[in-house]
């Protein structure tokens, strides 16, 4: 579907962000391995996080849906049943590769596919440590690609030196450890989110953190919780940039999740003169939350490098964005990761922004960005299925100096269906 967007007479009001998909994720699972209900509010009813529903569905959870909340009906830690067919992840990368760890230690057999983007994603990074640990999975080739059979079988725990900073990596091998004696261990080169380390322990597993390490004890017993879902910051930096670079705009985001894993936006932003207000910050299950006010400002490039780099790893096209509006010269690098991702997200950020006139090199590891030049009008530009490249363009779109076509829109409903809608509501009429 081809959108055709506006420039932007400034964004002004307040907004709930949508639920963060990470944790929104996370809690089905979990829920699921719990004993008793999991009552969750404030999900994410994305297509991603709905595809993790219908794979707990498909091993006989229960999980209820309503609009203010969902309620799953864990079976405990051995309380899945194998699925009559094979589960389709859709998009979403989180689900196929936490869910291979869980798999890997059950009493059944499974298969995992998804679309043409997951099928191209690389899944011998969780096939690796979880084969370490005795887990007996295959793929397409050379077992580096899904789709996966899984044989379940009895896990051994190990410490893992992850060569990448991935929180679905470390996630997978943790999981796959709730079914191993013992201690099982991940060591990253940066710390990813840890999302899953915090919830874990809020559903009773013992869970030890330290530095870029983190370990669970195997056969915990999970209890069902109460869960509040922050915002998904991921979907508040489209604001937060929108907010700054659109003359005229001041809005408010409600509840935001702050996890310090997730904030590295907030410190770019900031580094680039962003006018950025926190307040109202409080915490539930582990995870900080707040209400966060951006007004528009001036930016200027900067530097986005090393240990910040999975502390924003999703926000990168979008600070592109921002950098492309911001005076002065941008560099992200050890930005490889996104290469991997939905879409290769160097390349599709690119050529977005060069649609609209942006100076802008893929380096090997990142990007250089020549930002300051008012983003011209006719721009026409893709998604590539990739609902972070379809906001992201949408923001730039806003802020251009004329009308911009966005095709393959729909991509947006994979993390905020009610993307389009709510940036409507914001604008000054
Ligand atoms: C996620 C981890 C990140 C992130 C993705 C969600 C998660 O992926 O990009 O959107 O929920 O664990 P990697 O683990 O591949 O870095």
């Amino acid at each position: 579907m081809r959108q055709q967007i506006m420039p932007s007479k400034g964004l002004r009001g307040t907004l709930t962000i949508p639920g963060d998909k990470s944790i929104s994720h996370r809690s089905i699972m979990f829920g699921s391995l719990a004993e008793g209900d999991t009552e969750i509010t404030g999900f994410l009813y994305g297509d991603d996080c709905l595809s993790t529903v219908g794979a707990f569905r498909s091993m006989g959870i229960a999980i209820d849906v309503t609009e203010e909340k969902i309620v799953v009906h864990g079976k405990g830690l051995h309380g899945l049943e194998e699925p009559e067919n094979y589960i389709d992840v859709g998009n979403s990368g989180t689900t196929i590769r936490l869910i291979s760890g869980i798999l890997a230690g059950q009493a059944f057999n499974t298969v995992l596919t998804g679309d043409a983007s997951i099928r191209k994603r690389p899944m011998g990074r969780v096939i690796r440590p979880l084969s370490q640990m005795g887990a007996r999975i295959i793929g397409r080739q050379g077992n580096t690609l899904a789709p996966l059979a899984i044989e379940g079988t009895r896990l051994q725990a190990i410490c893992y030196q992850s060569p990448v900073a991935s929180a679905q990596v470390k996630s997978a091998v943790l999981l796959a450890g709730l079914y191993a004696d013992g201690w099982t261990e991940v060591v990253e080169p940066s710390l990813s989110r840890n999302h899953t380390e915090l919830m874990l322990r809020s559903f009773g597993a013992e869970v030890e953190c330290a530095g870029n390490r983190a370990r669970v004890k195997g056969h915990p017993r999970l209890l069902g919780q109460r869960i509040e879902v922050p915002g998904d910051i991921s979907s508040a930096a489209y604001l937060l940039v929108a907010g700054s670079v659109i003359a005229g705009s001041e809005i408010e985001l409600k509840n935001v999740g702050l996890n310090p894993t997730r904030t590295g936006i907030l410190d770019v932003l900031l580094d680039m003169g962003a006018d950025l207000t926190i307040g109202n910050q409080r915490e539930s299950g582990g995870e900080l939350m707040g209400d966060i006010v951006v007004r528009s400002a001036k930016l200027h490039g900067t530097t986005i490098a090393g240990d910040l780099i999975p502390r924003l790893v999703d926000e990168i096209p979008v600070l592109a964005v921002a950098a492309a509006c911001a005076d002065g010269v941008t560099e992200i690098h050890d930005a490889q990761e996104l290469k991997v991702k939905e879409s290769n997200r160097l390349e599709t950020i690119a050529q977005g922004l060069r649609a609209f006139g942006c100076d802008i090199t893929v380096l090997e590891d990142g990007l250089r960005i020549v930002g300051g030049k008012p983003l011209a009008a006719g721009a026409v530009c893709d998604s590539f299925g990739d609902h972070r490249i379809a906001m992201s363009m949408t923001i730039a779109a806003l802020a251009a100096e004329g009308a911009a076509d966005i095709d393959g829109f729909e991509a947006v409903s994979v993390s905020w269906p009610s993307f389009w809608s709510d940036m409507q509501g914001l604008e000054v009429k």
